[in-house]
C-alpha cells in the first residue's frame, strides 16, 4: 500500500516537473525575440523587418544604410520633380555667411545646390562612406569649388567642430543612423547656440508614398527623437510632395 502510494507520488512529481519544464520553455520562446544585449537606449530583436537592422530606438526600427552603389539613384534626373529639392533649399532661409552641415550627404546632391548660396560661409559634407566623399571631392576639384569641405563621420559621431555650424541638414539620412542618439548629441554639440536642424523624411503617415516603410518617418516620431536630445521643435512645413520638412532649434541658453 505504502509502496504503491510512494510510486504514485513519484509519478505526480515527474508529471509536475515536465509541466514546469514545458511552461519554462514556452516563456523562453516568448522572450527570445528580444536579444540579451538590449539596453536602456536600444533594443535588439531577432524577428524584425528585413529592411531594418533589428535595432530599435524609441519604438522605431533603424533602417539599413544605403550603400554607395546607390549613388546613381540619388542623382536620378526624376528626383527634381519628384522631391522638389529647390523648394526645400529655398525654405532653409540661408544667409550668405552660413555654415551648413549636410549630414549623410551621399553624393552631395544637396551640398552642391547649397554651396553657391553661402559664398562667405561653407558646407560641411559629412558621410560615413569614403566612396561618397570621394565623389564629392571629385566634383569639388572639377568645378573649382572652394567652400565645400568633406568630413568622414563615424557611425556614432558626425565629427563636427564644436559650436561651429548654423544649420544642420539631414535629408533621407536620419532613419538609417545606427546610433541615432549619439549622432544627434554630436550634432547638437556641433551647432552654434540657436542653430537649426532641418530634417527631410518621407511622410510615414501617407501610405500612398511608395517608399519602403523604414525609410519613412512620422512627424510624431521625429519630434520624440529630437526632444530626447534637447532640440526644440520650431515648425513642420508640409509643402514638399513627399517629405516632411521639420525644423528644430538648439536652445540658446545665453539669451
Ligand atoms: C539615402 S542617402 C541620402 C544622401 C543625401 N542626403 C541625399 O539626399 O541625396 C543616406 C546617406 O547617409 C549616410 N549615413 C548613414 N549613416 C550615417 C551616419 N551615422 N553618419 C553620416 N552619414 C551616414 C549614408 O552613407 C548615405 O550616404
Amino acid at each position: 500500500m505504502t509502496k504503491k502510494f510512494l510510486k504514485s507520488l513519484q509519478n505526480i512529481g515527474i508529471i509536475l516537473s515536465l509541466f514546469i519544464l514545458i511552461l519554462g520553455m514556452n516563456s523562453c520562446s516568448i522572450n527570445s525575440d528580444i536579444v540579451a544585449n538590449s539596453d536602456i537606449i536600444y533594443q535588439y530583436r531577432n524577428i524584425h523587418n528585413p529592411e531594418g537592422i533589428g535595432k530599435f530606438y524609441l519604438g522605431r526600427e533603424i533602417a539599413k544604410v544605403m550603400g554607395h552603389e546607390g549613388a546613381r539613384w540619388l542623382e536620378r534626373a526624376s528626383r527634381s520633380y519628384q522631391e522638389k529639392p529647390e523648394n526645400a533649399i529655398d525654405n532653409l532661409d540661408l544667409k550668405p555667411t552660413d555654415v551648413v552641415a549636410d549630414i549623410g550627404a551621399g553624393t552631395g546632391y544637396f551640398t552642391f545646390r547649397i554651396s553657391p548660396l553661402v559664398p562667405e560661409g561653407k558646407v560641411l559634407a559629412v558621410d560615413i562612406q569614403p566612396e561618397m566623399l570621394e565623389l564629392i571631392n571629385f566634383v569639388n576639384k572639377e568645378e573649382n569649388i572652394t567652400n565645400v569641405e568633406t568630413i568622414l563621420g563615424n557611425i556614432d559621431n558626425p565629427n563636427l567642430p564644436p559650436s561651429s555650424v548654423d544649420i544642420v541638414l539631414l535629408v533621407d539620412a536620419y532613419h538609417e543612423f545606427e546610433y541615432p542618439r549619439e549622432m544627434m548629441l554630436g550634432i547638437v554639440e556641433g551647432l552654434k547656440p540657436g542653430g537649426r536642424v532641418v530634417l527631410l523624411e518621407y511622410r510615414r503617415e501617407n501610405p500612398m508614398i511608395m517608399i519602403k516603410g523604414l525609410h519613412k518617418m512620422s512627424e510624431k516620431q521625429v519630434k520624440k527623437e529630437m526632444k530626447a536630445v534637447g532640440l526644440v521643435w520650431q515648425e513642420t512645413r508640409d509643402f514638399l510632395p513627399q517629405q516632411h520638412f521639420l525644423v528644430f532649434k538648439k536652445p540658446d541658453i545665453s539669451s
